[in-house]
């Protein structure tokens, strides 16, 4: 009987053994937590902010989860830079083989790639850049140019004032900026201004931040109905669809007829801005492309081929759209 019990005692504790290998977790000190032979990539990711965001987070999955050579680790960083930082400073501890950014702030991150860089792990930066004059800390960066989609932006709002005999007009400009400090911010607002001071009938009435998010654009579309009047507000900008969604229900809530009684604009393109081109609701909006996810993984497949990787790979092909594309072009967005 006792040695029936061992025999029992022994095939439960290689069960054990097995399922905790088979959740990618094994003890002892050759390997912390991956199943031995996958290259373990992990990704500190911004949060979940808007719809680009969810579509680029689902790219990244999508890329690495269909490659069975792969351990990907997801962190969502809640849009908080401390958080973020703690990620990147847990992958090094994990000894993961490569880490990858979007970084949230461009500030701050000397010191942490400083420590990825002496531990021999290769990071690849994304969507946005971070702020320094050492390249040796990123082996490349494949983002977009948000400088460029600031100056697509201001473009079209010309052209689209000359077509409608508006040109001359003196118009009151409501700017909606993404999450301070973030590139995405930094470069469409830089695109943006640049647009406002070649146009002098362009009047920048308010520059405020609205986060990225729905709640906080509509929060502050209406901070901003309260203190004006509505006669008063002739174009928003917004630096993300998601922003402009949330100021189309401020506006809807006091009886404003988005995308006619005012002007808007916004970045992204994603399937429901589109739409609401379409629809009339928002009258145009820029194109940046999210699906980094296949791109990011072809720089890290050369780097295990031993190959080195373009340094600044940029995603920019100058699309936007606006009443004469949007119907068409719905069902190709993310
Ligand atoms: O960095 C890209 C920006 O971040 C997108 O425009 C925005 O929607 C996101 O939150």
């Amino acid at each position: 009987m006792k040695k029936y019990i061992s025999i029992l005692l022994c095939l439960v504790y290689l069960g054990a053994l097995f399922a905790c290998a088979g959740d990618g977790v094994t003890g002892g000190d050759i390997d912390d937590n991956s199943e031995e032979g996958l290259i373990v990539v992990g990704y500190a990711q911004v949060g979940a902010e808007s719809a680009w965001r969810m579509a680029n987070t689902e790219s990244f999955i999508a890329a690495f989860e269909s490659d069975p050579r792969y351990d990907f680790r997801l962190v969502d960083s809640r849009n908080d830079p401390a958080i973020q930082h703690a990620a990147v400073y847990d992958f090094i501890a994990q000894e993961v083989d490569y880490i990858i950014i979007a970084p949230i702030e461009e500030d701050g991150w000397y010191e942490i790639l400083t420590e990825a860089r002496d531990a021999g792990i290769p990071v690849i930066i994304t969507d946005r850049m971070i702020e320094t004059s050492d390249d040796s800390l990123y082996v490349c960066w494949v983002g977009a140019a948000f400088l460029l989609e600031g100056l697509v932006a201001m473009e079209w709002l010309n052209n689209y004032l000359a077509r409608t005999g508006r040109a001359d007009e003196r118009m009151n400009l409501f700017h909606m900026q993404g999450s301070m400090g973030s590139s995405a911010q930094i470069g469409r607002t830089s695109g943006i201004n640049s647009g406002i001071s070649g146009n002098n009938n362009l009047i920048l009435r308010q520059q405020q931040s609205g986060d990225f998010t729905l709640e906080k654009g509509k929060e502050l579309m209406a901070s901003w109905l309260r203190r004006y009047q509505i006669s008063d507000i002739d174009i928003l900008i917004a630096e993300n669809d998601d922003m402009a969604f949330g100021a189309i229900r401020a506006m809807q809530e006091v009886g404003i007829k988005p995308g006619e009684d005012i002007i808007i604009i916004s970045f992204d393109a994603g399937r429901n801005a589109v739409q609401a081109v379409a629809d009339g609701l928002i009258n145009c909006t820029v194109e940046s492309n999210p699906l980094h996810g296949p791109r990011v993984k072809e720089n890290i497949d050369l780097l295990e081929m031993g190959e080195t990787p373009v340094k600044m790979q940029i995603v920019h092909d100058g699309k936007y759209f606006d009443i004469n594309n949007a119907a068409s072009e719905v069902d190709n967005r993310f």
